[in-house]
């Protein structure tokens, strides 16, 4: 069953009209849901890396702390409509600066698309979409990492390579 609007991190109208229009009629993009724990949501994110589930309460207590921070974290769904299961998902979140005279970027995360229904440019979608709530919640910038295997494909959806990633595991 189809998540009610309150269960929803963002609003609906905040992703554009244009993707669905892209997407066909089997496919529906909306934001990510708190209910999407039993949707494939962790089995989805396993493409991309170990992926363990939380549990119902965990990912619901997670979920509530993002969307407590209003205007700043939007996770967007792929959802096969006949299985009302998850087949592509990906975030974008809003860092706010004291450079670039109080300038907004946004930080690309976690794009995963499953495995059956890759090549078929929902990852090109995907990244279309969070690029325009970027551009709509006044983003100068977007960035990311990623593996140089995937260069290629962020190179297509419009990025291109600049500086080296740094890491710190605590
Ligand atoms: N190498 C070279 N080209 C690629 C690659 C790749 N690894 N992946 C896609 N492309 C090309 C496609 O051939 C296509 O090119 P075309 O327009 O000339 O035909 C274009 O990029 C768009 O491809 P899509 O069909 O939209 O790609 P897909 O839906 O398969 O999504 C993705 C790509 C997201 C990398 C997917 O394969 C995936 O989920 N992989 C596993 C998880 C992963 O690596 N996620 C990204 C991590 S980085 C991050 O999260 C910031």
């Amino acid at each position: 069953m189809a998540p009610a609007t309150s269960e929803l991190l963002f609003p609906r109208e905040i992703i554009p009209v244009s993707i669905q229009q892209r997407l066909g009629p089997d496919l529906e993009i909306r934001p990510l849901a708190s209910s999407d724990h039993s949707r494939g949501h962790f089995e989805l994110l396993s493409v991309l890396s170990q992926a363990p589930a939380l549990t119902k309460e965990h990912y619901e207590a997670q979920f509530a702390s993002m969307k407590a921070c209003l205007n700043t974290y939007y996770t967007v769904v792929f959802v096969n409509k006949a299985t009302d299961q998850l087949v592509a998902v990906g975030s974008i979140f809003v860092e706010r600066k004291f450079l670039r005279g109080g300038g907004i970027v946004g930080h690309i995360e976690d794009i995963a698309v499953s495995k059956s229904m890759q090549g078929r440019k929902l990852g090109l979608h995907l990244i279309n979409a969070l690029e325009e709530i970027g551009r709509n919640t006044g983003c100068y910038k977007i960035i990311l990492d990623c593996s140089k295997e995937n260069i290629p494909f962020y190179e297509k959806c419009g990025f291109t390579h600049k500086e080296y990633e740094m890491v710190m595991y605590l």
